[in-house]
């Protein structure tokens, strides 16, 4: 796989060299930066921030051993910054919490090449929902065998590509879906599905993330009998393999309990299927969901204790219903990639209102981070690259794009001498910004950087004008 330009390592005694070379697109994809050294005995930033945040001289706060102020020089704002070492250790954290369980990694959080690299070399499967995440991962290599399909409106090509591509599992989610599947039989491997079924627990962050509950688009209701239809269609179908039940509960999802009422619901369904067609299923999915901290007063959900008291449940169900405990699968997608990014922006300008009100407009906004206006989500953010010992005032840092709702952090304390040219930082920036990022007022997507022990590599260019230019075939 194509892995662009390399910095070299920080070194504290070096002097500061920098080379650059500038793409036909004018984009930087070759630097060599001398880091700076964190400051002695710095300590971490803390959550929100990656666990390798620390502060740097003169403000600068490193990520990954690479200073952010550097990055935003060499490679241009916005920029999103992901720390590899923190992807990995999320990834290894449910690994070793779910040691018999399969972890598959939600991808629509935030994919590209690399990602799929880290966390397929960390032991994790795929959940994708898409031809183009499917495609996507299987060109960068990921194996066909531990990516599981989704989608509540797969197209017969998404279904066709998942069977050629062999695709280790497909979530049917639509009674449509089950002959549908059934008729693209290869030989005489059959294709192993899971149900998606609605446990009808609320849960999640916001109204437009909880998929648990009656009312919404995902999946069979369990109440009034649809996921029961489901399950028998789909046994009916020869070349089905039903391995499972699968269910999502919503996002940013912060306490254990639901995932508990979930899975009393789901073992229940398990031991109906059982004593309606005298076959136990050996698969159990209890979607993603994971909740992270964005803010440094807010929970996280912890594998460990979420592990340990889903594997409990689930055994003691089991027990009840005289049931074998069936393998459990889960699909994190924010809890592994939202603290690993850092997105970065430059104050264009700052503007004080006479009610009272200061706005510091940066160069990104809702084009690379909608969450803010489509949830209401709070961040955290921090000046960056310079100290600054004014008081702290409350400023709402907003975007550049056409919109009164472009707030990208509403009341952030900031120094109160914040001006145009400064660079602030917002942490848990790694899911859900950049893949649900648009081409809104053609500002074009930002780059995207890898760092790790002291290297910044360049993962994906920005988006410019040409690439917007370069999909117009008429006019
Ligand atoms: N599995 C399924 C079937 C899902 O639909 C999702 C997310 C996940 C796993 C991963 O969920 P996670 O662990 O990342 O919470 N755009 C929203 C989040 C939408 C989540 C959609 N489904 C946001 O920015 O908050």
């Amino acid at each position: 796989m194509l892995k662009t330009q390399v910095a070299t390592s920080r070194s504290a005694t070096a002097s500061p060299t920098v080379t650059s070379t500038a793409s036909p697109a004018g984009t930087v994809t070759a630097t060599r930066v001398a880091q700076p050294s964190p400051e002695p005995q710095s300590q971490p930033l803390g959550s929100p921030w990656p666990a390798s945040a620390r502060p740097g001289p003169g403000g600068e706060v490193l990520v990954g051993g690479v200073g952010l102020d550097e990055a935003a020089d060499r490679f241009g704002t916005p920029l999103y910054v992901l720390d590899e070492g923190e992807v990995r250790a999320r990834a290894r954290a449910y690994r070793e919490a779910l040691p018999h369980a399969e972890v598959l990694y939600a991808a629509k959080a935030f994919l590209c090449s690399a990602m799929a690299d880290w966390v397929a070399e960390e032991g994790l499967g795929l959940d994708v929902c898409s031809a183009g995440e499917l495609r996507l991962a299987t060109a960068a290599g990921f194996p066909p065998q531990r990516i599981l399909l989704h989608g509540n409106a797969k197209t017969p090509e998404e279904l066709r590509l998942a069977r050629r591509l062999r695709v280790g599992r497909i979530v049917i989610d639509g009674l449509a879906e089950i002959p549908r599947l059934a008729a693209l039989a290869i030989a005489d491997i059959p294709q192993r599905v899971l149900i998606r079924v609605v446990p009808g627990v609320a849960a999640g962050h916001h109204s437009s993330v909880r998929t648990g509950i009656d009312g919404q688009k995902f999946g069979f209701r369990i109440a009034g009998g649809d996921a029961a239809e489901a399950i028998s269609r789909t046994l009916g179908q020869g070349s089905l393999q039903l391995a499972g039940l699968h269910c999502h509960l919503g996002s940013q999802i912060t306490e254990i309990e639901p995932y508990l009422a979930a899975l009393d619901r789901l073992v229940e369904l398990l031991a109906e299927v059982r004593d309606r067609h005298g076959i136990e299923l050996p698969e159990l999915d209890l979607g993603g969901g994971h909740g992270v901290r964005y803010l440094p007063q807010d929970r996280e959900l912890d594998p460990a204790e979420f592990a340990a008291a889903v594997s409990e449940r689930l055994a003691t169900r089991c027990v009840e219903h005289g049931l074998a405990v069936p393998r459990l699968l889960i699909e994190p997608g924010r809890a592994i990639a939202a603290p690993a990014g850092v997105a970065l922006y430059r104050v264009l300008s700052v503007k004080h209102t006479a009610d009272g009100r200061t706005f510091a407009a940066v160069d990104g906004g809702m084009s690379d981070n909608p969450r803010p206006a489509l949830y209401g989500s709070a961040y955290d953010v921090r000046l960056v690259g310079r100290s600054s010992d004014a008081p702290p005032a409350v400023v709402d840092v907003v975007g550049r794009h056409c919109e009164a709702g472009d707030v990208l952090v509403r009341d952030a304390r900031l120094p109160a001498d914040l001006h145009p040219g400064d660079l602030l930082a917002v942490p848990a920036a790694g899911a859900y910004q950049l893949s649900m990022a648009s081409g809104y007022n053609m500002v074009g997507r930002p780059a995207v950087v890898a760092v790790r022990d002291g290297l910044a590599r360049l993962l994906i260019r920005r988006e410019t004008v040409e690439d917007f230019r370069a999909r117009e075939v008429g006019r």
